[in-house]
């Protein structure tokens, strides 16, 4: 791996804290990082570079998967973190910080290889990338990589000019867009999971998959962010990015090649296949919906419009569910349903993939007894897949579901940031989103953040603590099925 310098634009934030400085501790603990670095932080804060290193441990001890056993090596690892203070709208400040990065880089012997993180609120994105430019800090001696984090523009208008700009600076190769679902261990294993097991890959089709159901819930409410949080709703925040690139990494086919251009072709492919929704789609294929109060694990909560900072008024959608189909050779006719939203029952990511039922297609009487097999994919908190089968019972003479598993525990498996940043060290795009991506998931919401935004679609309240409003079975019950809630 390369010699390299990371610029962190966002160092004294929150996300740094929770989960940049740990990833990369991580990483340097199991000789992931290059031999040579040089990690710049930057932030609006006057820090010394020693106040700088002790937040640093400070946040490595309070959220890192693992815990600080030797000193010396975190001494090692801290003696690699510089600051520099920087309002980043101000031009001349990135001459400073050139200064510093060319200091670093002779000390260390570095080559003028730089990672630019943004971990910063997405109107800085333009101002900084030109700054970078204008400021002679993308070398052109060595590589230069930029890594940005979600939200990639508020809609398809301002995504299309987001990148636009961005492409003044950054080739689409150098652009390196964080989502981080597709860091999570078992969604980077979900074509390895294929790929492996011919078996499945025979049966992932519209001859035996009666329907692909995807979930991500959580138990938190709007929290500390209502300002966002009431713009963007669910359908921003989780649905565009997230729960359409489970979409896409769930259904696409396989490469013959696992790189990243032909990855990225085969779910762009699927998103190409996507049958747009229109004025209609959006009417009869998806639930909004918004929490009122209930209870989380025994604790009551109040409903989104008493959270504080959230007006009265607000239509926002805090939950949404979706039926799409993929019309290809290998999906049409199977609908997807999607679901994800806030104040549910329990915080799980999971895909769970519905067989036909050959005796329910010819009218037999034992499908009532049979549950159908299912493919059971746990991508959060624990990881696992399952598969559900049918068997008779020695002991009832009876058909039983009986179920193979595997599952790993969170505190032994890499973090989403860890992966990410590993890959983006070392130049592999694969499990990041590309332009062609965003640009059609925007493309595909765009009629639902309109009827949305012009309130034509109903708000379906639901309690806090349940799996949603019950227009989200109904979706499924127009089709003859029903949500796994395993
Ligand atoms: C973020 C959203 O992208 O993902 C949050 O902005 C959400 O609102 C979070 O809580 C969920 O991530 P995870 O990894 O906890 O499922």
């Amino acid at each position: 791996m390369d010699s390299m310098t990371f610029v962190l634009f966002g160092a004294t934030g929150d996300l740094a804290k929770r989960k940049i400085f740990s990833a990369l501790y991580n990483l340097f603990l199991d000789g992931k990082m290059p031999n040579s670095f040089s990690i710049i932080g930057l932030g609006r804060r006057e820090w010394s570079d020693y106040t700088f290193q002790i937040h640093v441990e400070q946040s490595i001890k309070t959220f890192s998967r693992r815990s600080i056993n030797n000193s010396l090596k975190m001494e090692k690892f801290l003696d690699a973190f510089r600051y520099c203070s920087l309002d980043v709208t101000e031009y001349e400040g990135y001459k400073k910080l050139l200064e510093t990065i060319e200091r670093r880089e002779e000390q260390l012997g570095l080559p003028e290889n730089r990672i630019f993180y943004l971990s910063v609120a997405p109107e800085f994105v333009d101002v900084i990338t030109s700054n970078i430019k204008d400021s002679g800090l993308s070398s052109k001696k060595g590589w230069k990589r930029l890594i940005i984090e979600k939200p990639f523009g508020h809609d398809l208008k301002s995504a299309l000019e987001l990148n636009e700009k961005l492409s003044r600076t950054f080739e689409e190769e150098e652009i390196y867009r964080i989502d981080h679902y597709l860091g999570k261990p078992m969604v980077q294993n979900l074509e390895g999971l294929e790929f492996s097991n011919p078996v499945l890959k025979a049966f992932m089709n519209n001859q035996y998959i009666a329907n692909v159901q995807i979930t991500a819930s959580e138990t938190v409410g709007v929290e500390e962010r209502s300002d966002y949080y009431d713009q963007a709703g669910a359908i921003r925040d989780m649905f565009q990015n997230h729960l359409l690139q489970l979409l896409m990494v769930t259904a696409m086919h396989l490469p013959n090649k696992l790189s990243a251009r032909e990855v990225g072709n085969e779910k762009r492919r699927i998103m190409e296949f996507l049958r747009p929704l229109g004025n209609k789609g959006v009417i009869t294929d998806v639930i909004r919906g918004q929490y009122v109060s209930g209870e989380i694990d025994g604790r009551p909560v109040v409903g989104y419009k008493e959270e504080p900072g959230i007006e009265n008024s607000s239509t926002n959608d805090t939950f949404i569910a979706a039926r799409l189909w993929i019309d290809d050779a290998l999906w049409s006719g199977v609908p997807f349903y999607i679901r994800t939203g806030k104040r549910m029952k329990e915080k799980l990511t999971r895909v769970v993939i519905e067989f036909k039922n050959p005796l329910k297609d010819l009218n037999m009487l034992q499908h009532d007894v049979m549950t159908p097999n299912l493919l059971v994919i746990q991508i959060s908190p624990n990881e696992g897949v399952s598969l559900q089968l049918n068997m008779k019972n020695p002991l009832t003479n009876q058909i039983e579901p009986i179920s193979t598993e595997f599952s790993a525990s969170p505190k032994n498996v890499p973090e989403a940031y860890e992966l990410l940043l590993f890959d983006a060290l070392r130049g592999d795009s694969t499990f990041f989103t590309h332009w062609k991506e965003v640009e059609l998931s925007w493309r595909w919401v765009q009629p639902i953040l309109e009827s949305f935004e012009e309130n034509s679609l109903p708000l379906h309240p639901y309690r806090s603590g349940s799996m949603g409003p019950d227009a989200s079975y109904e979706l499924l019950q127009e089709d003859g099925f029903n949500w796994w809630d395993l």
